[in-house]
């Protein structure tokens, strides 16, 4: 009895240790360099900061109300007042405001501290910022834009109650699972042409498209499968409408990639279209408002990658229907 009521006693006190050095670790203040950019108010700029916000940087599919989302699907330029919210196991992560709003807003935010937290994944209070925002290698001349163009907005009003981590999301901090990201690469200084050069900047470095079809570990978030080949995996969340997904192989390879036999009108018309399939994650919404330098460029940059056989059978899964994780639903040949 004395043996057992020891063993609990030293478990109990183990469990007890253990959670206090997550809430202590991972509420630690980290430390990253605040970038030397400052906001300017040339307005070819701000327009340029602007165009990137509501078109391939997406920050508007995320900083809205809720109820707003829909506006933003249908290309509306709704102001980035904040209130989305994720809840999902780590925690419940709320998109804040990033109106100049002195109280509610980035108001009294410095541009460092704004663009340390794009670059280097730490927030203004010093803690992480999960990977929701993957624009560490924008520009400096795209991230000084941006950040010209969040002063330029007119304030509003609009409290945003603060993320809130769980057991889980604190844990994966606490043991480094996921550790705030700076550039893997020195930001390139980019170009806005109908280049493959362009292309490959807007699809790995502002838009996103390379992390999305790129067949992902969810949970660390580094590639396991060949770039752009597709295979990630998206089932239903708050935002799928019961639908879920798997993204589609964006390589030029004859049978399997999607855009293979698009021609560049086709694929410049297909985003200039928006969503088709509501539930899907891509900010189709966003990404109209792309203009035809970009998605030349785009549409340039893709036909120019390796093709790579990576059948994926199906990307769009309606409620109910058999998804991915149970079925085989791609192969690399
Ligand atoms: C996929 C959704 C998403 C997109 C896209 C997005 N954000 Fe965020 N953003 C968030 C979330 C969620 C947080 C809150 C993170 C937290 O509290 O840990 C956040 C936080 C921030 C913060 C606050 C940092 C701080 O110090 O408190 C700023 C500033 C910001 N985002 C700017 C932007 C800009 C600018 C863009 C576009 C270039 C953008 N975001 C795109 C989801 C997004
Ligand atoms: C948040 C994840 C996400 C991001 C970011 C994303 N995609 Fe997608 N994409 C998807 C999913 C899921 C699908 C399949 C469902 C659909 O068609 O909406 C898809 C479909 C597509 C399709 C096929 C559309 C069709 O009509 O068959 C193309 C082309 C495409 N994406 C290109 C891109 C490009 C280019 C970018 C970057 C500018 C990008 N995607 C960014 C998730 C994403």
């Amino acid at each position: 009895m004395k043996l057992i009521f020891k063993l609990l006693t030293g478990l109990v006190l183990l469990v007890m240790a253990l959670m206090i050095y997550i809430e202590i670790s991972s509420g630690k203040k980290l430390d990253a360099p605040y970038p030397e950019l400052r906001a300017v108010r040339d307005s070819a700029v701000i327009a340029r900061g602007k165009y990137l916000a509501y078109g391939p940087a997406h920050c508007a599919s995320c900083h809205v109300p809720m109820d707003r989302l829909k506006d933003v699907d249908q290309g509306i330029e709704v102001p980035l007042s904040g209130g989305w919210e994720f809840d999902i196991p780590p925690g419940t992560f709320r998109a804040p405001n990033i109106t100049p709003d002195m109280e509610t807003g980035i108001g009294k935010l410095t541009d460092s501290e704004l663009a340390r937290t794009l670059r280097h994944s730490v927030g203004s209070d010093g803690r992480f910022i999960f990977p929701f925002m993957p624009f560490q290698e924008m520009s400096d001349e795209d991230l000084t834009a941006v950040i010209s163009f969040l002063r330029s907005q007119e304030p509003v009003r609009h409290e945003v109650k603060l993320t809130e981590l769980r057991l889980v999301g604190k844990a994966l901090v606490a043991f480094g699972v996921l550790k705030p990201k700076g550039p893997a690469i020195t930001p390139p200084v980019a170009v806005k042409e109908p280049t493959i050069e362009y292309g490959r900047y807007i699809a790995n470095n502002v838009a996103n498209c390379r992390a999305c079809h790129t067949k992902m570990d969810m949970v660390t978030g580094s590639a396991i499968g060949p770039e752009f080949a597709g295979g990630n995996e998206f089932g239903v969340d708050p935002f799928s409408e019961g639908y879920s997904f798997v993204t589609p192989n964006l390589t030029p390879h004859k049978e399997y990639g999607v855009i293979a036999h698009w021609s560049e009108e086709a694929f410049v018309g297909r985003f200039k279209a928006g969503r088709v399939h509501k539930g899907s994650p891509m900010p189709w919404g966003s990404f109209s408002k792309m203009d035809e330098t970009e998605l030349k460029a785009l549409y340039r940059y893709l036909m120019s990658l390796k093709p790579v056989a990576n059948k994926i059978e199906k990307t769009v899964f309606a409620p109910g229907e058999e998804f991915p994780a149970t079925i085989a639903n791609s192969s690399i040949e």
